[in-house]
Order: C-alpha cells, then sequence, then structure tokens
C-alpha cells in the first residue's frame, strides 16, 4: 500500500514537473538583436554575450542581421510574429530611427539602440529611445595620442610624415572618433597640412583601401604614415592601402578601435603597419542590452535614456592574447 502511494506520488510529481517545464518553455521570454553588419567580429561577440545573458537568465535571443532598412523593418515584423516582445539594435542607419520607432510602435515592441545613436527628422539625436554606447571622442582622442607616442618612439621626422583620416561623416560615431584622433594628432605637433581626410564609402575593409589609395596616391612626398579610421576594419584598409604603395611595417602605424576584428591580423607571423587596436567592451555591450530589453519586457524595468560603456584599453602584438582572454574574448582554436 505504501509503495502504491509513493508510485501515485512520484507519478503526480512529474505529471507536475512537465506540465510546469512546458509552461515555462511556452512562456520563455523572447527578444530580438538586429546588427547592420553581422560578418564583424564586434558584432559577433555581442551576439555572444546576448544569447550568454539569455541563457544565464532564461529569455531566449533571436540574432538577425539588419543590414539595410527594408530588412530592419521585415526583421521587426517576424520578431512580432514569433512572439518577440522587445528588441536590441544597432542599426544600418541612424537616419531610420524615426521608421524604427513608429513600425516598434504599432507592433508593441520596445527597443534599445546600441552602438549607434538613432537621429530623428531635425537631425538630433533620438534621445527618448534608450542607447547603449561608448564615449567615441574620448576613444578617438586616444587612438591619435596614441600613435603620436609610437611615431616618437620611432623618431619620424614629423614633417615627412601623413595621417590618412578614414572617415565616415554619416555616422556620428565614427565621426566623433576621428574628430577626436585628428585633435590629438594636432595637439602632439603634427601639422595641420599633413591630415588627409579619406572620405569612406562603406564601413568595411574595401570602403577604406579604396579612400586610402586616393590620399596615397596625391601624396607620394611623405615617408611615413599613421593610419586613422572609426574602428578596426577602417585601419586595416588603410594599412592595405600603404602596402600596396609598397610601404613597409616600420614606416606605417595603425591603431584600430573595437580589438575584436584585429585577431587574425596581430596573429599573422609578418608585423604589419597594424601597430595595435583600442580594445572595447563588446562583451558589455552584448550582454547589458540584452538585459535592459529583458528587465524592460519581464519585469517593466524602464532603461535609462543613455548607459556610456567607457573602458578602451590598447592590444598589441605583446599583449593582445592576454588581455582577449582575460576578457573571455579570445575565440577557442
Ligand atoms: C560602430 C562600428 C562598430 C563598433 C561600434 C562600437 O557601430 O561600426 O564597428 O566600433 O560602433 O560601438
Amino acid at each position: 500500500m505504501k509503495k502504491q502511494i509513493l508510485h501515485v506520488v512520484a507519478a503526480s510529481v512529474i505529471a507536475v514537473c512537465t506540465v510546469l517545464g512546458a509552461a515555462q518553455a511556452a512562456e520563455k521570454v523572447k527578444i530580438g538583436f538586429l546588427v547592420k553588419q553581422p560578418e564583424e567580429p564586434w558584432f559577433q561577440t555581442e551576439w555572444r554575450f546576448a544569447d550568454k545573458a539569455g541563457k544565464d537568465n532564461g529569455f531566449e535571443v533571436l540574432k538577425i542581421a539588419a543590414p539595410d532598412g527594408e530588412r530592419t523593418l521585415a526583421a521587426l515584423d517576424s520578431l512580432a510574429t514569433n512572439g518577440a516582445k522587445g528588441f536590441v539594435i544597432c542599426t544600418p542607419d541612424p537616419r531610420l530611427g524615426p521608421s524604427i520607432v513608429a513600425k516598434a510602435k504599432a507592433l508593441g515592441l520596445v527597443m534599445v539602440a546600441v552602438d549607434d545613436r538613432f537621429v530623428g527628422s531635425d537631425g538630433k539625436f533620438m534621445e527618448e529611445v534608450p542607447y547603449l554606447g561608448m564615449d567615441a571622442h574620448a576613444v578617438g582622442q586616444m587612438q591619435g595620442k596614441l600613435l603620436m607616442e609610437e611615431a616618437k618612439k620611432r623618431g619620424w621626422s614629423l614633417a615627412e610624415t601623413g595621417a590618412i583620416v578614414n572617415t565616415f561623416e554619416e555616422l556620428d560615431t565614427a565621426h566623433q572618433r576621428t574628430s577626436g584622433s585628428v585633435e590629438s594628432l594636432l595637439a602632439s605637433g603634427l601639422p595641420k597640412e599633413n591630415v588627409f581626410s579619406a572620405a569612406n564609402r562603406t564601413t568595411d575593409i574595401p570602403g577604406s583601401f579604396d579612400a586610402s589609395n586616393i590620399v596615397l596616391t596625391q601624396h607620394p612626398e611623405k615617408k611615413n604614415w599613421l593610419v586613422i579610421g572609426m574602428n578596426d576594419n577602417a585601419v586595416l584598409g588603410g594599412i592595405r592601402a600603404t602596402e600596396g604603395s609598397g610601404f613597409k611595417a616600420p614606416n606605417v602605424i595603425g591603431i584600430g578601435i573595437n580589438g575584436t576584428d584585429v585577431v587574425a591580423e596581430l596573429e599573422k607571423k609578418e608585423v604589419t603597419g597594424l601597430f595595435g587596436s583600442l580594445l572595447l567592451s563588446p562583451n558589455v555591450h552584448g550582454y547589458k542590452t540584452a538585459m535592459m530589453v529583458y528587465d524592460w519586457v519581464s519585469k517593466g524595468v524602464v532603461p535609462a535614456k543613455f548607459t556610456p560603456i567607457s573602458d578602451a584599453t590598447l592590444i598589441t602584438r605583446e599583449n593582445f592574447k592576454q588581455k582577449l582572454t582575460e576578457m573571455g574574448l579570445m575565440a577557442e582554436k
């Protein structure tokens, strides 16, 4: 009799657990995470850490590539259809802000912008949309300062040194970084007339390669080059261009921004003109924004309008493995 009762109890426990489990699975919160350039390690890392936030807290992250406006808006429809309640987004174009906000409102989705801030039809930031990003101007200033320190260490004559500044003025965070960087070059004594702007048509290696090539062709008189850009790819394209024009690594210094997208470059046997990169915190960007949306939709906690993330560490051939490993960013092989 006792045994029988135990069996019944055990069976009921299992049944209750199964029902609860099914209910939990059905209720699992879903959030979207849309990025403009899924091919960039930077964004893959944000995704990885958003997933980690989901695993740690029991929600699901739907990772979606959003390389243009059409696909971004279509993604919002599919998020709503799939039962998502909100999303994190690095928009392919900040000027899409008003359409994204309107569509999200219509679908009942909340959102947090990461990396690239929405711009309204009046040209001003849409401050009502919670945003997490870095202090782009300060990071840019650091890039310029470190480039000049390295040039001085190498004993370069500044008169014979040019700076290629890969710009992408359409994007505020890019403008903040490159203008900050130029400020530091000038403050450290690089003559103004040695600073050359290279407007990038696209934010990838071919975009900065093409623009940098034009500068190099126009200024064959320079012996040494500093390469500036808003992120790792913007600098890498410039480095490839200097190589194409016959410059050797000792005469080129580039320092990227992101840190995630230079691993293959720093692992190369041959030293290249890429001296290093300013490693930011894609882990924090990914984890924290996912949590902001999750807490919003599941607990009603409305995120702050602006969450600044300001860490940046110089990584070079000497320390990149250690630094990336410390932050859990070194991909396992
Ligand atoms: C922009 C760039 C990325 C990365 C982030 C950092 O989105 O395109 O490569 O630098 O900013 O916030």
